[in-house]
């Protein structure tokens, strides 16, 4: 596959806006994918920048890798969870001048059949990025408690009917185990009927993918490390998907570049703190319309960007 078909890079212009404050600094992509962002970040460096790559998905670090070998040894690339992203930073005796995470899963994992993602097409359950992990989804689906279900459901999916779906869920595979992708989406319509079907599926898929890869819990890590490894001046971007990764970001965000907490009496003075970060955008920069006409993706994505103090 061409790499430029494996996955289109969201809000590049505005990443490269965010991002690039010297064109000779050290630059991580936690999110490799196909390397659209990376090619791009290269682009704008001088021939002492260097770029550090990370991605748990061997498929994307080989696409990755083809596409960036004319950078040669500027370019590392790393198979690694972006919640070590300090340890492979420091690691390489550096500190950097900006980290991007674009996080989820790319166009290419959610159509290749052996990944296993998708309710649109018939598969294999996994959903694993990192084919080494010992968890995917059919041990989820087939292995967890009914509460423990329906509570993932819930959380990560914010399904109204996790209840009903969780015990539908554990019913059917007492008869047979589940292991396509199909199968689930049958489970699903079954329990809660046609209308609004997508939609609930969409969630339903979100939510055991999230659980599978521990995605907030990397995400939570990665925002730390970042804020740790990141150079006085230097830019942490991230572009999130849905909303519980947008709060988090938000959230994390705005704590670590709070200025004073306030008091808990009105009497008492706000205590001053010491924030490490500024952030850039107040408010999340989404794509513009001729974006969002060209890539759906582009249309739930969330620009968050701060600058290390
Ligand atoms: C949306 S794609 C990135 C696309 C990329 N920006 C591009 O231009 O092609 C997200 C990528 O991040 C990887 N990924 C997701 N979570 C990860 C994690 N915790 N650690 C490392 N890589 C992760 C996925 O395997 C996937 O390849």
């Amino acid at each position: 596959m061409e790499p430029s078909s494996y996955h289109t890079p969201v809000l590049l212009s505005e990443v490269l806006a965010s991002l690039i404050t010297t064109a000779d600094g050290v630059y991580v992509d936690g999110t490799l994918g196909g390397g659209g962002h990376a090619e791009a970040i290269l682009s704008r460096l001088s021939p002492r920048g260097r770029l550090i790559g990370l991605d748990v998905d061997e498929d994307a670090l080989r696409t990755a890798g083809a596409r960036l070998a004319p950078s040669g040894n500027r370019v590392l690339l790393v198979r690694s969870n972006f919640r070590e992203l300090g340890a492979v930073v420091r690691a390489n005796g550096e500190a950097a001048d900006g980290i991007l995470l674009d996080l989820g899963v790319s166009s290419f994992q959610l159509d290749a059949p052996e990944k296993g993602f998708s309710f649109r097409a018939d598969e294999r359950l996994d959903m694993r990025m990192d084919r080494r992990s010992a968890t995917d989804a059919r041990s989820v689906v087939n292995g967890y408690p009914e509460d423990r279900l329906a509570d993932i459901l819930h959380r990560y999916g914010e399904e109204r009917r996790a209840g009903a779906i969780g015990r539908a869920i554990v019913r059917e595979r007492q008869h047979l185990p589940i292991e396509r992708t199909g199968q689930l989406a049958a489970i699903v319509e079954r329990a809660v009927g046609g209308a609004f079907l997508t939609k609930t599926l969409a969630r339903v898929f979100q939510a055991v993918r999230i659980e599978v890869n521990n995605e907030l819990e990397c995400l939570r890590e990665a925002i730390e490390e970042g804020m740790n490894v990141l150079r006085p001046g230097g830019r942490f971007v991230i572009l999130s998907y849905h909303s519980l990764e947008d709060r988090i970001v938000k959230e994390q965000f705005r704590e670590a570049s709070a200025t004073v907490r306030r008091s808990a009496h009105q009497l008492l003075p706000d205590i001053p703190l010491h924030p490490r970060i500024r952030l850039l955008t107040r408010k999340p920069v989404v794509a513009g319309e001729r974006e969002t006409g060209m890539n759906p993706r582009a249309r739930s994505a969330k620009l968050r960007a701060a600058e290390r103090l």
